[in-house]
């Protein structure tokens, strides 16, 4: 039987998968987009992260890394080794493929579910659009933070809105979401996603070594908060 190339296979598993799936925009070998990324859209996370983010001699995990290309970044950024795990075999392979072609070497992926975190932890886990609308309106924002902590010994990075609206975005009301959250930063029906973090892990020996820039909370545009131990 004919073998295919990485660029076929990339291909064929990107049709399998469905345009859906893929957050971020995959490639193939000759520089071909096969998919756009589901990602990138309205509120997207700003075009380079996590670039300011001293990565070197570091080791780096990055939790629900779908086709790998933070995990890329942060091998690019100077990793001793950069890990992605995922629970979507398929997409796995997608990253794996990826990596290949770009000729890195200092990256590796499992397919793993990120609630099992490992007995030896990453010195960084990093968590994208991971902890959103989903997440936040079901009240799971800490059960989320508290996973990430099983996976890293000294820093987190992670993205999150800065504001949300209860009806809007968790389609229930401000009390409703107070039933199921209760919390601080929730103003009305806007609730405030980065001062939570940012509270919940101050409370637990974290501390923002990000900058809050003014005016932050009205730029609608997801933000990259990272976190080291206080
Ligand atoms: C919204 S995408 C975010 C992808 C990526 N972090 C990014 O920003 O490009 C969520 C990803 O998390 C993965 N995922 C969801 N639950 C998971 C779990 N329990 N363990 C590992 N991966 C999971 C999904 O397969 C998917 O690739």
């Amino acid at each position: 039987m004919k073998q295919l190339t990485l660029s076929e296979e990339l291909r064929t598993l990107v049709q399998e998968i469905g345009e859906s799936e893929i957050w971020r925009p995959v490639l193939d070998g000759n520089g071909n987009l096969l998919a756009g990324g589901a990602g990138h859209r309205d509120e997207s996370l700003p075009e380079h992260p996590p670039a300011d983010i001293d990565f070197h001699g570091k080791t780096v995990v990055d939790l629900g890394c779908n086709v790998g290309t933070f995990v890329r970044r942060a091998a690019h950024l100077g990793a001793s080794r950069a890990t992605g795990v995922d629970i979507d075999s398929r997409l796995v392979r997608c990253a794996q493929i990826m990596t290949e072609q770009d000729g890195v070497d200092n990256a590796d992926f499992m397919v793993c579910d990120f609630a099992n975190p490992p007995a030896r932890k990453y010195d960084v886990a990093m968590m994208f659009d991971i902890i959103g609308n989903t997440t936040i309106g079901r009240g799971d924002m800490h059960h989320f933070i508290n996973l990430m902590e099983g996976w890293a010994s000294n820093e987190l990075v992670i993205s999150l809105k800065p504001m949300c609206r209860t009806s809007r975005h968790f389609n229930k009301t401000p009390q409703e979401f107070a039933d199921i959250f209760p919390t601080c930063h929730l103003e009305g029906e806007r609730f405030y996603p980065v001062r939570e973090a940012v509270d919940y892990l101050g409370g637990r020996g974290w501390r923002l070594l990000s900058e809050l820039p003014d005016g932050y909370e009205t730029c609608g545009m997801k933000m990259l908060l990272h976190f080291g131990r206080a």
